[in-house]
């Protein structure tokens, strides 16, 4: 019988080995050896031998739960005071604070370590031979609460010490904290609940450890570091580094990448190296602890009233800060996008002040219910234009909720959402933000091919006031680009006559110049095909134009959208009155294989060609003509490909073409076999 107790007692105990070894694995090293199932089925074996033996060690993960809620904290009274540390901010108060240490100690060099200064909440915990007997917070410093039940479910706290250098008493300090995604896991869950949301991991963790039922501390997914000690005794320990080891030996997590440092460079390296990781980092840190490694020097060096002597906070700028909403305003970008942006009560983030904040976009708004008047936690990392992480509580003004914009805040075209997504875009051809990129577009090559309007003067005409409108460029004049500094009367003149020429374009050309959404070269060419008149696209549907083969419910949308805005019709008109001439070379000209009517008949058709090199003549204007003669141009050589037409300096193509045994002409030689090509054929 009593073998049997025994019996029991030892596989008791060589379970709560292997679980908490198993939760070290898991929870620490994040390196789980076993499966959550057999993990699970092991820890319901031991609370069945528990019940039943009615023994439960002192350091079984059963103790982890379950404890009755408390009506208040006792007192913990911490036998040395838990000190606090000095805040730097700069590489040259990190060499003064070596500078100090030096002059006390008279040494050259003093080896130093760093760690990550986790934001979060210091906690002490006592270890009497062997077993956690207590958990407090720091309080003030001398004084703070007894919070053993609700430590002891943090499942990476050890509750034992074992082995042959346990001491008779060790108080071990570290830092309670919770990462990222669990914030954010615990955040989400608490928007749904319709509960208040906790402004970042530390509050959270401050107020989980702080809660008088140990059973929601348990739901938090809390975790620890360990980086210091209070009391010892029965131990020797000689520096941090030692500190270190022998916490980690004894299962104990550890700060992530603890470094010890020959000297206050390498710590400053370190301290770089931290700040550039910190984003990616699966906590919050808000520094870097330099500390000097060798604890007879600490003990030299001595404390001041509030902080010791030997080591030095390194604090980096904060990303995040608290303020409040104070209106919601739509803003729209260069590229047509209209935004939501918030303007904030002016707060500090990391040095500067942020007074306005990108929303993201319009579902974002719903998503996170935010409103004017809403309390909200705003971060700048980096260069990135400050964002609104989360609302923290809706105020006063918090009932009227934002209306997404049915026009542009600018030009009052029509805003619409694209592609039936979250993204609002204004469609207006004349929006001042979005005309600077319209117009260099529009005067570009494969657009209405203006000579001479790059994006340089594109920049001066605006700054200069001349264009301030898609129609003025057809109503510059010679005296007008004289007055700009870049202009000598040549140069005018060639302008001048370059937007003279552009005025008479084709339909393929004009659409895409337009710079519709979704609307490249061939979109554009594809539409003309169909539609032999501008006019003709004056209110169409999208319905219509998805009946045109190879053309994209995107694209049609968005080309329906464009030409159903009034401000956009009135603008093409305008250009017609300045001279705009569209020509439609391409109308019926689409290949219709389901029909074979348009184009079987045509000289090229069938005949595929390719292009490579410079040709004597525009690249562009080939390739029109044999698709107006019902030819296809591909841009890779195949065995489809009929022939390829070489230019000077042909690139690789023409290597692919010899290998495939693919017939190679001279633009010259194409000429002679295929005839000159009238834009009639
Ligand atoms: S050592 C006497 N190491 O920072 C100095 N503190 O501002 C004892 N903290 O109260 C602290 N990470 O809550 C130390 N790696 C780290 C730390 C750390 C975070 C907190 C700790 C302390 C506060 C001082």
């Amino acid at each position: 019988m009593e073998k049997r107790v025994d019996d029991t007692k030892a596989q008791i105990d060589r379970l709560v080995e292997q679980l908490n070894r198993c939760n070290y694995e898991y929870h620490v090293l994040d390196a789980p050896e076993i499966s959550d199932e057999e993990y699970d089925s092991m820890f319901r074996l031991l609370l069945e031998l528990e019940g039943g033996s009615g023994y439960t060690p002192p350091n079984s993960p059963s103790l982890r739960v379950g404890a009755p809620p408390l009506d208040k904290f006792d007192k913990a009274v911490h036998s040395i005071p838990m000190l606090s540390l000095d805040d730097i901010f700069t590489f040259d108060e990190v060499l003064a604070f070596d500078q100090r240490v030096r002059d006390i100690i008279e040494t050259a060099d003093v080896a130093y370590t760093a760690e990550p200064k986790y934001d979060g909440l210091a906690v002490e915990l006592t270890y009497e031979n062997g077993r956690l007997i207590r958990a407090a917070t720091r309080g003030n410093g001398t004084t703070g609460e007894d919070v053993t039940q609700n430590v002891m479910t943090i499942k990476t706290v050890p509750l034992s010490i074992s082995g042959d250098d346990v001491p008779e008493l060790i108080e071990i300090r570290g830092e309670i904290y919770m990462t990222k995604a669990d914030f954010d896991a615990l955040n989400e869950g608490r928007m749904e609940g319709g509960k208040p949301l906790f402004a970042n991991p530390r509050n959270a963790a401050a107020g989980a450890v702080r809660q008088l039922d140990p059973s929601v501390t348990a739901e938090r997914k809390l975790r620890i570091t360990c980086y210091g000690t209070g009391i010892i005794k029965g131990l020797t320990l000689s520096s941090q580094t030692e500190l270190i080891s022998w916490l980690k030996k004894h299962l104990f997590p550890t700060p992530y990448r603890f470094q010890p440092a020959k000297d206050i460079h390498e710590a400053i390296e370190y301290i770089r190296e931290m700040d550039a990781a910190r984003a990616t980092l699966p906590f919050n840190i808000d520094g870097v602890v330099v500390k000097v490694d060798d604890f007879a020097l600490r003990q030299r060096l001595g404390d001041k009233t509030r902080s010791p002597r030997w080591a030095a906070a390194f604090k980096y700028q904060a990303h995040q800060a608290q303020t409040r909403i104070l209106n919601i305003v739509p803003s729209i970008g260069r590229t047509g996008v209209i935004t939501p942006v918030a303007i904030l009560e002016p707060v500090s983030v990391g040095g500067v002040t942020v007074s306005r904040s990108t929303l993201h976009n319009w579902d974002e708004i719903r998503r996170m219910d935010v409103r004017t008047g809403d309390t909200v936690i705003v971060e700048r990392a980096g260069d990135v234009i400050p964002h609104i992480v989360c609302v923290l509580s809706h105020g006063a003004s918090s009932d009227i909720e934002v209306a997404e914009p049915v026009v542009c805040p600018e030009c009052g075209s029509k805003a619409v959402r694209e592609d039936g997504g979250a993204v609002l875009r204004c469609v207006g051809l004349n929006c001042p933000p979005q005309l600077q990129g319209r117009i260099i577009h529009f005067a570009s090559r494969p657009a209405l091919n203006i000579d001479g309007l790059g994006e340089k003067i594109a920049v001066a005409l605006f700054e200069s006031g001349l264009v301030k409108d898609f129609t003025d460029i057809f109503r510059l004049t010679q005296e007008d680009l004289e007055k700009l500094p870049r202009f000598a009367e040549k140069s005018a003149v060639n302008l001048i006559q370059a937007i003279e020429k552009s005025k008479t374009t084709t339909l393929a050309r004009f659409i895409f110049a337009l710079g519709v959404r979704h609307s490249g070269e061939f979109a554009s060419r594809l539409i003309a095909q169909h539609y032999e008149t501008i006019e003709a696209l004056y209110g169409v549907k999208a319905d219509a134009l998805s009946l045109i083969k190879q053309m994209g419910d995107k694209t049609s949308s968005a080309v329906s959208e464009f030409f159903s805005d009034a401000g956009n019709i009135e603008t093409i008109e305008t250009l017609k009155t300045l001279g705009l001439t569209i020509t439609n070379p391409d109308f019926g000209t689409a290949e219709n294989k389901d029909t074979g009517t348009k184009d079987s008949g045509r000289r090229l058709a069938k005949l595929t060609f390719v292009i490579t090199g410079t040709l004597p003549v525009s690249r562009k204007d080939v390739e029109g003509q044999i698709r107006r003669a019902g030819g296809t141009v591909s841009a890779s050589v195949s065995k489809q490909t009929t022939c390829l037409i070489a230019g000077e300096s042909p690139g690789s193509k023409l290597d692919k073409a010899r290998a495939l045994g693919v017939r190679t002409v001279s633009y010259e030689q194409y000429m002679v076999m295929f005839g000159p090509l009238s834009e009639q054929s």
